[in-house]
């Protein structure tokens, strides 16, 4: 299992951080978030754990430790400013997979994760018993995250403050990652892992869709999280996609669909999952991009 850093100019891969320990065949990361401090947040697919890696140091640790959840999924901050207060919050999915593409009924639960005074804090936001397998997760607005689920071809729009939500978007076959952009509210980019494609759709301030499914890119050799590049448009140029069993991220410019690999073999094994890629938050790391790999089952 392997986080690298990516400049996406060179197709140059550099190993940032690897689990400690003899490496596990069955261990990975499922999902990645960028804290405002640069730490980057690593869910672990294998086990109920948050990883914090710091990639100016290389080094990384068992941040918390998720009693009641067994694998945990998407991961995104959420702004809660205005009703809780200014505490750094993230959103968190969790699921029981016994074995790959295996998911226990039932089992989905929604968490979050506050960075508080004292250190970090995991609570039970809700359980989603009548849901499938929760996915991708984006911050949506203030207190409200989309949250992709891959069994019943859904995204939930969830209150973080009330475990409230809604269906918004429904028939969204393979979706897989889900996200959003600051920059352009209202419009939710998937990975349909399915047909392998990469699209979006305009929605309403509550996500419903007001306009037709746009493809952005297709006939990708696989697709899980995804990175969005806000260019000098103030739009969305770029996007980044983990490339699941292409072991590869790949760059697509929308309005083209022009797709361009820029990093290949991630593991270094010549076989292996890449299942998340995200954009550095500050200035000097907004280009570069960190993936998390795994060898797979
Ligand atoms: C899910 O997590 C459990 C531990 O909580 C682990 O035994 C199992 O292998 C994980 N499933 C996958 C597919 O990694
Ligand atoms: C979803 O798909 C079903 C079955 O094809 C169809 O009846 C329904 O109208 C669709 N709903 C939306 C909102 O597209
Ligand atoms: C995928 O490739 C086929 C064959 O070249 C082409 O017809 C199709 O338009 C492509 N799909 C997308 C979404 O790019």
């Amino acid at each position: 299992l392997l986080l690298c850093t990516i400049p996406p100019a060179l197709a140059s891969l550099q190993p940032l951080f690897a689990l400690p320990g003899p490496p596990l065949p069955g261990s990975w990361f499922e999902n990645l978030a960028v804290r405002p401090n640069g730490a980057i947040l690593a869910t672990r697919g294998d086990a109920p754990e948050i990883w914090q890696i710091d990639p100016s140091t290389r080094t990384g640790s068992r941040l918390v430790s998720v009693e009641g959840a067994f694998n945990l999924t998407g991961i995104s901050q959420v702004d809660t400013s205005a009703r809780q207060g200014k505490d750094e919050t993230y959103v968190f999915a969790s699921a029981y997979i016994p074995a790959p593409f295996q998911v226990g009924p039932g089992s989905a639960k929604v968490w979050t994760l506050t960075f508080t005074s004292t250190g970090p804090s995991v609570s039970l936001l809700k359980a989603l018993p009548e849901a499938g397998f929760l996915n991708g997760l984006t911050a949506w607005d203030t207190g409200r995250v989309l949250i992709g689920d891959t069994l019943a071809e859904s995204v939930y729009l969830i209150d973080v403050e009330t475990g409230v939500h809604t269906t918004p978007l429904v028939n969204m076959s393979g979706v897989n990652g889900v996200r959003v952009a600051k920059a352009e509210p209202g419009v939710v980019y998937w990975a349909n892992h399915n047909d392998l494609t990469l699209r979006r759709v305009k929605t309403d301030g509550n996500a419903v869709p007001t306009g037709a499914v746009e493809v952005l890119a297709g006939n990708l050799t696989g697709i899980d999280d995804f990175a969005l590049q806000v260019g000098k448009s103030g739009k969305v140029e770029k996007a980044y996609i983990a490339g699941l069993t292409g072991n590869d991220v790949v760059e697509v410019v929308l309005g083209t669909g022009a797709k361009r690999v820029v990093g290949s073999d991630l593991t270094g094994t010549g076989a292996g999952l890449v299942t998340a890629v995200v954009l550095g938050r500050r200035k000097e790391d907004e280009k570069v991009l960190y993936a998390s790999a795994g060898q797979g089952g």
